[in-house]
């Protein structure tokens, strides 16, 4: 690698991070360090707690699908008020504030005048927490405006789609004291949090190697004319790259301590072409439908490499296109053995039956997290995504009611998002080695773990 070439300016940077098509260069390895921080000497809010209180007060933005759904999980959670509730689209505030007052609570404020109504929303001084489920362009925004009025606040994934957003996150979680979480559900799985106390307790040996996705066809859900197909399809018009590398990657990051004693370094991107979406609209779109207008360019399987400080290699892929089941692969690979779920199974070296998978039931009972022991039934019952999102929110809210320091935070949102950017900007340039930023500024080395 030539040191001049690896040093491009943050301008040119961020530039080829915005947009796709830009030339090649004879660089091995792209610099996202130029991108780095501003200026301000802002403190760390790693080992911030939460101030304790006993009842959390939460606002919401967006309660289209995915901010009721969680709206229900927070309501069958004591000590949990919703005051005030926005979206642009009235009903949806209605709808949602009949669910808080058939869970008993007072009818909330409604915000639904419009696109930036969220403002007066995050002004009122009865929020702790503002909990944002709107489309992608609006998190950062969003995020900012709560942050901007002293409200803790947690967004849906991905938390930012560019470089420079993942930086305003940290710059103005930090500028405000307050945490900014992202709101990644998959953390709290049975699978994930389960293996985390196994990854613990030493059972896999030292980590080598992780491969972790988001393969889940979406054509139908993308195509409709309400929910996501409103918005969701537009970003296969604007970027090439992993579009919504969170669920996957957050518990990978919890498996290998990532921002807490490794970090990712750099990525690698290839994208596959892109036939899915045109091929459904083919069969299932009229030829007089304005969607025939549009141009895809989101490569149907994007696959990434991270390489970590630490040596790890970490497989990323991305694929909503095309016919297949679901699958967050989740595989996780170390000294003594490796697990894969879809579906779960195991191997340790030594086990009976040689070189075989065998599945995890004998290691459930031992290795099960205390929270889906003790919050599991209530999980399954309620049911989001096989209870968790209950969990996510239960631990959110014991984290606000407790004064405890969050299990995720505004370092997690940068890091886990940042890998739609920089695959980006590596796909861009015929695949070539983009530098991670070190968002926590070298706090990484010196962090405590997280426990399941
Ligand atoms: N974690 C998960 O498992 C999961 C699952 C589904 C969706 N999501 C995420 O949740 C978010 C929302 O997805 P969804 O499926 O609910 O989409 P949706 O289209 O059903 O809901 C988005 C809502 O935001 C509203 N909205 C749009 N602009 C707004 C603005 N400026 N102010 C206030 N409201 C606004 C829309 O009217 C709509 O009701 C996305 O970020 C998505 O990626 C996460």
């Amino acid at each position: 690698m030539s040191d001049q070439n690896s040093k491009i300016s943050r301008r040119e940077l961020l530039k080829a991070a915005g947009i796709a098509g830009v030339g090649l260069t004879t660089s091995h390895l792209i610099d996202a360090h130029a991108a780095q921080r501003n200026p301000s000497k802002n403190a760390t809010m790693i080992g911030v707690k939460f101030e304790p209180r006993d009842v959390v007060r939460l606002g919401i933005i967006g309660v289209g699908l995915r901010g009721t759904d969680v709206l229900g999980e927070f309501l069958a959670i004591d000590k949990v008020v919703v005051n005030a509730v926005c979206d642009v689209v009235k009903d949806k505030c209605l709808r949602a504030a009949q669910l808080i007052e058939k869970a008993g609570q007072k009818t909330p404020g409604i915000y639904a005048d419009g696109e930036r109504d969220f403002e007066r929303l995050v002004a009122r001084d009865d929020l702790d927490f503002v909990y944002i489920a709107t489309p992608w362009e609006w998190h950062v925004p969003q995020v900012l405006a709560a942050l901007k009025n002293g409200k803790h606040v947690g967004t849906e994934v991905p938390a930012a789609y560019t470089l420079e957003d993942c930086w305003n996150i940290v710059n103005a979680s930090e500028a405000a004291r307050r945490h900014c979480l992202i709101m990644e559900n998959c953390c709290y799985d049975h699978s994930e949090t389960t293996v985390l106390n196994m990854v613990r307790a030493g059972l896999l040996g030292d980590l080598v190697h992780g491969e972790c996705a988001y393969n889940h066809d979406l054509r139908e859900i993308l195509f409709e004319d309400k929910d996501e197909g409103l918005w969701r399809r537009r970003h296969h018009t604007l970027r090439d790259s992993n579009l919504y590398p969170t669920h996957g990657l957050g518990p990978m990051a919890m498996y290998m301590d990532i921002n807490r004693g490794d970090r990712f370094d750099h990525i690698v991107s290839m994208s596959s072409t892109h036939l899915g979406l045109e091929t459904y609209r083919k069969e299932h779109v009229p030829s007089i439908d304005p969607k025939w207008k549009e141009v895809y360019k989101t490569g149907d399987y994007n696959t990434s490499i991270i390489k970590t400080a630490r040596g790890r290699t970490i497989m990323l892929q991305h694929n909503v296109s095309t016919p297949r089941p679901y699958d967050r692969i989740n595989l996780i690979q170390g000294t003594k053995g490796i697990f894969r779920d879809y579906p779960p199974r195991i191997f340790i070296e030594g086990q009976e039956g040689g070189h075989t998978w065998t599945t995890l039931d004998k290691f459930k009972e031992q290795y099960e997290s205390s929270l889906w022991k003790k919050q599991g039934e209530m999980a399954r019952k309620l049911g989001g995504h096989g209870g968790m999102d209950y969990l996510m929110c239960y631990r959110l809210v014991q984290c606000l009611r407790e004064g405890l320091e969050p299990d995720i935070d505004v370092y997690d949102a940068a890091a886990w998002s940042v890998p739609g950017p920089l695959s980006q900007l590596s796909v861009a340039r015929g695949s070539m080695a983009v530098k991670f930023p070190d968002f926590t500024s070298g706090h990484w080395e010196r962090r405590g773990k997280i426990n399941g």
